[in-house]
């Protein structure tokens, strides 16, 4: 073993062929593959030594289906099927596959905007081919039951349903399906000091065959910022909008971009995506520069065409005179990069919009995402590349004292086996190779330092905080809370307990590194923040920032998990690549249960709410503590301005700037301090102080005999957005409307980021099960970009947050040992648990905001509101179905 920091030369031995071999037919073809790998997944032997990417890995024990593929027309998962028993029988992928089916679902998915992240899309569109192949007009039931097991943690669900029907429907009608065809992927060059320097370079620039290349500063990771860039880019631009590619601008950073697209904060510059801030926060620079971009377009023809630059118009991609001249942006682009902006450029009146708020735009990162072309990270490869897996400790903070890595070096294709700060890395050849080194590897941990609480005596700890009131700071007091309640008619006093969260995206935790021989290294990782990749990936390889290049590729989904440079996989891969020498590009794969063991969750949280109402049934005093580990903290430069005076925002958020105006109003904050490592999860801190505040609302609304949202109305006449939302959603949602026995409704609001309201009605079953059977969710965001996009992303973040609200609970046993390492034990929302979704978006002509993140923290709280009107049971700690039975 070596450790990391490169003193010990490691011997690589590459893998020599051997004379047995294994006879697969793949996509039609006849290929051989060496015995050695008979017995290993068919989805490694397809993906590390076929070079056939598409096909994904999730969770490798048969959990999420994101490794289908047909065998024989079956949809299979690869994960769980040798390759030695596929021999002599037809192995279709997803890039073989082929034919008018796949086609028809391929043009669905295109069509109906099904993709976000689209990790798990190859592996969803052929179980969806085969199902029509099995059955041609499948009704809903039948879809969830085929498509069930296939996960999709961007909850695409109810979209593939309706794809599917759209599929089955094309077929029936003999039509022959539009056959999608993918993109070649643009390769970013860096920034000349010119082009840094230039107003509208670094964001927007025109090739000389007419396309125009958007550079995000956000990073596509499932959410459709980059629909939306290229939305308001062609707007402004009067391009076409089939002719705009967006790619990902990580390498803006130094040394080749400055802090080109980074954001002041903490003192220095970050390049950060999250908190659903990007449209909000880049809307009004993205359009100034392509009304720049197109201020030069006009003013280079007119130079071209000596007219009047008044003159010259611009329509769909195409620059014209009324004399008859013409252009396309092509042919006057190097003229327009030319000249000099002039000064009075302003972006359109919205009257003018012709794309902004349209329906029928389609994403712009869906083809290669459906045809299995999108490099993800895991994707990345280089010529003699190793892939690295890291053993993590089975507590946090637990150290290995002993290390026996003869098993592990005696598995054929393992190279090495390198200690890392937060492990051990087994390398190998492939990842099967290294997979099976780490399971040979033996390791004796020190837990003299490590968290050796089970969860359930952290929690007991977190409610012993807040009952005592011990360590709290006051993040926010108005009026006399005190004395409210005293006087109060009707009171709550209830305790609210939220477990850990994994984020778990589809593509479980990777990273992808290369030294090259000028001294640069280059890192892939698929980071929320490219800055913190590079600070990490920095410190990891003893070099300075100015010699990292960090490339983001799309993400498989992130909700949060890449937003820090602490115990980044891009770390953790530098370090081995460094042990190394430098000798091998490196990838660090994590297993899945790798990544949930490397923690980084939602934090824990407990919150007390005693609320008050006069006799009247209004409230009057609100008094929140809530008792949960910081987040910001392990944010550099984001710490600074999000941690001040003792009060964490990332813990706080919702709570202390919530939609309604309570007129006593206390909060009250307590940072716990653990081992267990914590970061940003979707909707941040909403995702727990709103639970506890739309529960204690409507626990008072029963003690006062009112009716909840009544009660939300009193406290939002100054807060109209939030208002109409609330009245849409319980107007369109049948509030106060009569129900059939063993149904019942809830109701949440916020403000996170946009203004949002959400009738949840559910039914129980003879059984006493619950079913989320409807959810009505009504949305103010600003001006609407791309409403399908937002209706997407509600839809999406309802899933993820009622499969998190329904079953989402790291465990850990006792000792500490972490006990949820996969789909396994993590269970999320599968297609059959999927409710009716209605999302109703009010018009506005307010800025754009967040729309990610807006459907997550209502979830939880209007789904126990509707359980307690069903069953008069309040549940006050989650997951729910410790409580009740949710199918
Ligand atoms: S079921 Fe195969 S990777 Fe998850
Ligand atoms: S689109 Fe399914 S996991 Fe992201």
């Amino acid at each position: 073993m070596t450790r990391a920091g490169g003193e010990e030369r490691v011997p690589v031995a590459r893998f020599e062929a051997q004379e047995v071999l294994v006879k697969l037919n793949v996509n039609g073809a006849d290929v051989e593959v060496d015995d050695r790998f008979a017995a290993s997944p068919l989805l490694w032997v397809l993906r590390d030594v076929l070079g056939m990417r598409g096909t994904k890995y999730g969770c490798g024990i048969g959990y999420c289906a994101a490794c289908t593929v047909l065998i024989d027309g079956r949809n299979t998962k690869s994960c769980q099927t040798p390759a030695g028993s596929a021999v002599a029988k037809s192995i279709t992928t997803v890039e073989g596959a082929a034919g008018p089916v796949i086609d028809a679902v391929r043009e669905a998915w295109h069509q109906r905007n099904v993709v976000q992240c689209g990790y798990c899309q190859p592996g969803q569109t052929l179980a969806a081919a085969a199902l029509l192949e099995n059955d041609r007009s499948p009704d809903d039931a039948a879809i969830a039951r085929w498509m069930n097991g296939n996960l999709c943690r961007c909850g695409t669900y109810p979209r593939i349903r309706d794809a599917i029907g759209q599929a089955a429907e094309t077929l029936a009608a003999g039509r022959v399906p539009e056959r999608l065809d993918t993109v070649p992927e643009l390769e970013m060059q860096p920034l000349t000091p010119e082009e840094m320097a230039d107003p509208v370079h670094p964001y927007v620039r025109i090739h000389e065959d007419g396309t125009v290349v958007i550079y995000s500063n956000q990073i596509e990771m499932g959410q459709g910022v980059h629909t939306g860039l290229a939305t308001i880019v062609a707007e402004e631009l009067d391009a076409d909008f089939a002719s705009v590619r967006v790619v990902n601008a990580a390498n803006g950073a130094k040394p080749d971009g400055g802090d080109v697209y980074g954001t002041p904060a903490g003192g220095g510059f970050i390049q950060l995506t999250g908190a659903s801030t990007s449209t909000n926060g880049f809307w009004g620079s993205y359009r100034l520069v392509a009304a720049k971009a197109r201020a030069r377009l006009v003013a280079a023809a007119a130079q071209a065409w000596g007219v009047p630059a008044e003159e010259v118009g611009i329509d769909s991609g195409i620059v014209r005179h009324p004399s008859g001249m013409r252009a396309g942006f092509g042919e006057l682009a190097a003229r327009a990069g030319k000249l000099a902006v002039p000064d009075d450029v302003r972006p359109k009146d919205p009257g003018q919009y012709r794309l902004i708020g349209r329906e029928g735009r389609l994403r712009v990162d869906t083809r290669g995402k459906i045809l299995g072309t999108t490099r993800f990270v895991i994707d990345v490869t280089h010529p003699g590349m190793l892939t690295a897996i890291v053993l993590h400790p089975p507590k946090f903070g637990a150290t290995p004292t002993a290390v026996d890595d003869s098993a592990a070096l005696a598995e054929p294709g393992v190279t090495a086996v390198v200690r890392i700060d937060d492990g051990i890395a087994v390398v190998g050849e492939t990842f099967d190779d290294a997979q099976r080194g780490l399971h040979a590897l033996r390791v004796d941990w020190d837990e003299q330092s490590a968290e050796r609480r089970s969860s359930e005596e952290l929690l007991a700890e977190h409610r012993r905080l807040v009952e005592s009131g011990e360590q709290a700071v006051v993040a926010r007091e108005d009026g006399d809370v005190a004395a409210a309640l005293a006087a109060a008619a009707h009171a709550v006093d209830a305790i609210y307990e939220l477990p850990y969260l994994a984020h778990a995206p589809m593509e479980p935790n990777n990273a992808v590194c290369r030294m090259g021989d000028d001294g640069i290294l280059e890192v892939w990782v698929g980071t929320e923040g490219p800055t913190y990749a590079r600070m990490a990936a920095s410190a990891a390889a003893g070099i300075s920032e100015d010699q990292v290049r960090v490339h983001v590729p799309f993400a498989g989904g992130s909700f949060g998990l890449h937003s820090t440079s602490g115990h980044d996989p891009n770390s953790e891969a530098v370090q081995v690549a460094r042990a190394l020498d430098w000798k091998h590009p490196v990838k660090l794969q994590s297993l899945r249960e790798e990544e949930l063991k490397s923690g980084r969750y939602r934090a824990m949280a407990v919150h007390r709410v005693r609320a008050g109402a006069d006799a009247q049934g209004r409230l009057t005093a609100f008094h929140q503590q809530i008792a949960a580990e910081p987040t910001s903290p392990n944010m550099p430069l984001a710490v600074n301005f999000l941690f001040k005076d003792g009060v964490d925002y990332m813990t706080t958020s919702g709570a202390v700037d919530g939609p309604y105006a309570l007129p006593n109003f206390k909060l009250e904050t307590t940072n716990v301090k653990t081992g267990v490592p914590i970061m940003v999860w979707r909707s941040v801190g909403n995702s727990h102080t709103e639970f506890a505040r739309e529960s204690a609302i409507d626990e008072l609304a029963a003690a006062a005999g009112r009716d909840p949202a009544d009660l939300r109305r009193d406290l939002l006449a100054d807060n109209p957005r939030t208002l109409r939302a609330l009245d849409l959603a319980a107007e369109q949602g049948g509030w106060g409307t009569p129900l059939p026995e063993g149904r019942a409704r809830g109701i949440a609001c916020s403000n996170f980021l946009s203004h949002s309201a959400q009738v949840t009605e559910i039914s129980l079953d003879r059984r006493n099960r619950v079913r989320i059977e409807k959810v009505t969710f009504a949305l103010d965001c600003g001006v609407i970009i791309n409403p399908d996009l937002i209706r997407a992303q509600v839809e999406g973040g309802l899933v993820f947050a009622l499969g998190a609200a329904v079953w989402g609970e790291v465990v850990l046993g006792d000792g500490g040992e972490i006990i949820t390492q996969s789909f396994d034990r993590y269970p999320i929302m599968r297609m059959q648990s999927v409710p009716q979704i209605e999302v109703l978006l009010i018009e506005s002509g307010e800025p754009p905001t967040g729309v990610g993140e807006v459907s997550v923290p209502t979830a939880a709280p209007a789904l126990t509101n509707a359980i307690f009107a069903a069953t008069g049971t309040r549940i006050r700690r989650l997951p729910v179905s410790k409580t009740i039975r949710v199918v």
